[in-house]
């Protein structure tokens, strides 16, 4: 039986998000809903989940001491990992001694948190099918990487980025040293190592989110959401729609592989495994555990949001992942470098059919900030994909005059 308390008093359930963006101030709302007690942690002041959460704290997550100092204060009875620059080995180190459980595992944070662990868990303990790679150190192991086994077209990317940062398509020998610096220049941490990865020329490619939850009987269920297509540019996401068509043979690997992944890295909660298809080959890319930007399409397409679904089996509850519509998602952009920008055109935006969007409140804008993202459903995902990208469109954002 899951007992829950009450927020501010001595028997609250408490859960602290490391990462309090977009996604994560889903997941805040999310548990707020069930009455839990929420502490928000992000690098800077008033991020998103910051302020919808009980408590907001600013420290900085890869700093192992800053992380266990606060922890071991706060005494969650969850941590929620929601971005993937953190300082995983003291959480494996914080879980091991049984101070805190760790979202879904401190394993699993520490394994995703660079391209390395998670790839070598998939391609060579797991044996998954994955695009042919090798890690580099210098400019000098990569270009050998390439002219012995990977060849042109490729990929290389910093072992530590998310968003497509730092990451280029390699289409012949003269862009390899530009791709080297851009690597260099766009990895989160300058530790100088890369990932060089064959070019797949995949048909589409998809987010399986899947879910690890408890059953009735106690032991842990695995669920599917109906695949998430998405489109993205220079290796971020601009927009997605659920559910992507698919064969069933595609569909089934697909299965296969999130369920193979997924049970190897444990714990409960939600994770969207990225997967690229061609006819009825299916690769593995990479996993987040947690809910997935892509995700976000489904704060208008499910019964349970990716959220709520995360919410719900981190705390051991059950999940529901049915369809409620065909639906898409497109990014909103901040357009311009300002803090505390203002937004046109919400209201021509929600005139469009069976939208809505979501304004995310990040302080500060960039140009290629994701500052919001519109939503629309339609019993056609094709109408639905034209309208959220409408909607999108008509949101302007600009700095406050
Ligand atoms: N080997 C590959 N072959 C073809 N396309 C690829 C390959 N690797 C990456 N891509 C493309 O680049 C996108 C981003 O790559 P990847 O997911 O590895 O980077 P990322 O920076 O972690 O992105 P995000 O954090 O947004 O998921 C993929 O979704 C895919 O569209
Ligand atoms: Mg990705």
């Amino acid at each position: 039986m899951t007992t829950f308390g009450t927020p501010l008093s001595p028997n609250a359930t408490k859960v602290m998000l490391l990462g309090s963006g977009e996604l994560g101030k889903e997941v805040l709302i999310a548990l707020q809903r069930l009455g839990v007690e929420t502490i928000a942690v992000d690098r800077y002041d008033n991020a998103p989940g910051q302020q919808v959460a009980h408590h907001a704290r600013t420290i900085t997550m890869s700093d192992p001491a800053q992380l266990k100092a606060l922890v071991e204060k706060e005494k969650p009875m969850l941590v929620v990992p929601e971005i993937e620059a953190i300082a995983t080995p003291m959480l494996e180190e914080l879980e091991a001694a049984g101070t805190v459980r760790v979202i879904p595992t401190a394993r699993a944070a520490r394994l995703t948190m660079d391209r390395e662990g998670i790839r070598r868990l998939a391609a060579e303990t797991l044996g998954l099918p994955t695009s042919p790679y090798v890690f580099c150190d210098s400019l000098q192991e990569l270009q050998a990487a390439i002219d012995s086994k990977i060849g042109y077209p490729n990929i290389v990317k910093p072992v530590m980025s998310s968003s497509g940062k730092g990451q280029s398509k390699i289409a012949g020998p003269d862009d390899v040293k530009k791709a080297w610096d851009y690597a260099m220049a766009g990895g989160r941490v300058s530790h100088g190592r890369v990932i060089v990865e064959g070019f797949i020329d995949f048909d589409y490619e998809i987010t399986q989110l899947t879910v690890r939850a408890l059953g009735a009987d106690g032991k842990i269920e695995t669920h599917f959401c109906e695949p998430i297509g998405h489109v993205q540019v220079s290796g971020d996401y601009v927009e997605s729609w659920q559910p992507h068509p698919m064969r069933e043979a595609a569909l089934k690997k697909s299965r296969e592989i999130a369920k193979a992944v997924t049970d190897n890295l444990g714990g409960q909660g939600v994770f969207g495994v990225e997967l690229f298809v061609k006819g009825d080959d299916v690769w593995f890319s990479e996993v987040s555990p947690r809910p997935h930007d892509t995700g976000m399409v489904t704060m208008c397409t499910q019964v349970q949001t990716q959220f709520e679904l995360h919410a719900r089996a981190i705390l051991g509850l059950p999940v529901n992942t049915a369809l409620r519509t065909p639906g898409a998602s497109a990014v909103i952009y901040g357009g311009v470098e300002a803090k505390g920008i203002v937004f046109d055109g919400v209201a021509e935006a929600l005139r469009v059919p069976n939208s809505d969007i979501r304004l995310f409140g990040k302080p500060e804008s960039f140009v290629k900030r994701r500052m919001g993202v519109a939503l629309a459903f339609d019993p056609d995902v094709e109408v639905a994909r034209t309208n959220a990208k409408k909607a999108a469109a008509l949101v302007k954002p600009r700095a406050a005059s």
